[in-house]
């Protein structure tokens, strides 16, 4: 049986909408706040990989969050543009002043409708809730025909009850019925059984898209959207690299990868360009500062990689003996030496669209094509990787306040470290010079000194972007101030100017969000 939508005409049974919510769930969970700018380049990204739906934020929560919205509503061509809004009237009508510019736009509004949450987060009789979801979803249909209602905490309510709220909110107009998973406590019969229940049992079922948004708490993510789909949802939210709420949300790689590798036993289809999601998966990294861990299915750097004797010889002989899909399949290229000191700006412009960034400006270009060449000059061999992470690095440091401009240290274990720095603030170059506990230290105490700032530091990580003594280091730092987390990230091939970058990267986030005001929760 096909469906027609307002945002996608009419559908066949067996296609699959693809939400991502990487902006809204993903960037709402600690330590993974974007910019505008960090957010407009992955919103990019994401309509290249061929999502469905962006969910691009909550635009109520902070102004922000709002103008985050309504800029990738205006510039982000392709996918539906969704703002998120709770159900009361001052929630929908920001989120559809929002999503206003879009060409394809929706609302997504949603209220809790479990017995836990009614009672102690809302404090609502049922029967308040019920109308709330009529009055909620009639508002937003005012504003676009593309209207999604969730059930927080659907997977903990009672299925009477569930089902009369999915009634109510279909005869008010939504398009897409989502029921999220939003404790991550169901297991695959759990969710297989509401979805079932729901489509076989609610007038006007047969309408509407299902839609499943499954929390990772007990590693069962992944598995439970698929178990939505068995059961007839035809709508999958989920984030790059599983990022969200606590354990996160289901991984769109996984997902993906797992609808494409048995197509015996999950027969669907979407649009995902598979070959690029290693570079949304590596762009997310790069703009949050969190590398995927290693063994991370599809993404990680192991997810392909044969160490045993055993497993290295059968994949010579024949990859599919160790490998069920091809690393190329979703973006890994095989590591090689890409470029030298003597490669010129367009062979540089070349290997940037062969690595999927299709055609870069010239700002882009030149700055990153600087520090490329200055790579060149201090590191033997220039990987893929490493032009990667040169390239999203000055990408993500575009129209950056504080800027860094040079650094000399003396360091080692006869006298104390001592760092000198240069940086540009608001256009004028300044100069510092600090002692410290160590050369990170010191580096840190000169950014202080040129900028000062309340921020505590309450993170520092390193680690390599490729192999080797000359790798290029990225480094990570977390910095807090009033309550407000931010992450910063930099790389190159010295150590302490990789920590450098990655502290003013992190200092720009929280002048950003300094002008932001307060958010408020995400409760109905
Ligand atoms: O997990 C959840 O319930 C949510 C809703 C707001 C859709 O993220
Ligand atoms: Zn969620």
């Amino acid at each position: 049986m096909t469906i027609h939508h307002p945002s996608f005409g009419t559908i066949a049974d067996d296609r699959v909408i693809m939400f991502d919510t990487t902006l809204r769930d993903g960037e709402q969970s600690p330590g993974f706040s974007m910019n505008l700018d960090e957010k407009l380049r992955m919103a990019e990204a994401l309509a290249e990989l061929g999502v469905d739906v962006i969910e691009a934020g909550f635009p109520i929560a902070s102004a922000g969050d709002f103008e985050s919205v309504r800029k990738i509503a205006e510039t982000v061509k392709g996918p539906v543009i969704a703002g998120l809004a709770r159900s009361g009237r001052d929630d929908i009508l920001r989120a559809a002043e929002a999503v206003k510019p879009a060409e394809r736009k929706r609302i997504h509004t949603f209220i809790s409708t479990s017995p836990l949450h009614m009672k102690y987060k809302l404090r609502m009789e049922p029967d308040a809730v019920l109308e709330a979801v009529t009055r909620s979803v009639e508002l937003a249909r005012d504003y676009t025909d593309d209207v999604e209602w969730s059930a927080e905490d659907g997977s903990r309510t009672d299925p009477d009850f569930l089902a009369r709220c999915v009634e109510a909110a279909i005869r008010a107009g939504a398009t897409t019925i989502n029921i999220p998973d939003t404790v991550g406590y169901a297991v695959p019969e759990d969710i297989f059984r509401i979805f079932s229940e729901l489509r076989a049992r609610v007038p006007g079922a047969e309408r509407v898209i299902f839609s499943t948004h499954c929390h990772n708490d007990l590693g069962l993510a992944v598995a439970n959207t698929l178990a939505a789909l068995r059961a007839g949802a035809r709508q999958i939210e989920c984030t790059i690299n599983g990022i969200g709420e606590r354990a996160g949300n289901a991984a769109l790689e996984e997902v993906v990868m797992a609808i494409r590798t048995r197509p015996d036993a999950a027969p669907y289809k979407n649009n995902i360009e598979t070959t690029r999601i290693l570079r949304s998966s590596k762009l997310l990294a790069t703009i949050t500062g969190f590398d995927v861990q290693p063994n991370k299915a599809i993404v990680g750097r192991n997810a392909f990689a044969h160490e045993s004797g055993i497993h290295q010889d059968g994949v010579l002989k024949n990859a599919a003996t160790y490998e069920i899909m091809t690393p190329e399949s979703v973006g890994w290229q095989k590591t090689s030496l890409v470029m030298g000191k003597h490669s010129g700006r367009a062979a540089f412009r070349d290997k940037l669209r062969a690595l999927g960034y299709g055609e870069i400006g010239d700002n882009q270009l030149n700055d990153s094509f600087r520090r490329f060449k200055d790579l060149a000059d201090r590191k033997k061999l220039v990987y893929d990787e490493d032009i990667v992470a040169l390239f999203d690095d000055a990408v993500v440091r575009d129209h950056q306040r504080v800027r860094f401009v040079g650094l000399e240290v003396w360091a080692g274990s006869k006298a104390k470290p001592r760092a000198v720095l240069e940086l540009e603030v608001d256009g004028m170059v300044q100069t510092a010079e600090a002692l410290g506990d160590g050369p990170v230290d010191a580096t840190f105490n000169a950014i202080q000194a040129i900028f000062p700032h309340q921020a505590e530091l309450r993170l520092f990580t390193v680690g390599a972007v490729t192999e080797g003594t000359d790798a290029q280091a990225r480094c990570g730092v977390r910095l807090e101030e009033g309550g407000k987390l931010v992450d910063g990230q930099g790389a190159d091939t010295d150590t302490i100017v990789a920590a450098a970058r990655a502290y003013i990267h992190a200092l720009n986030k929280l002048l950003v969000k300094r002008e932001r005001t307060e958010p408020v929760s995400l409760s109905a």
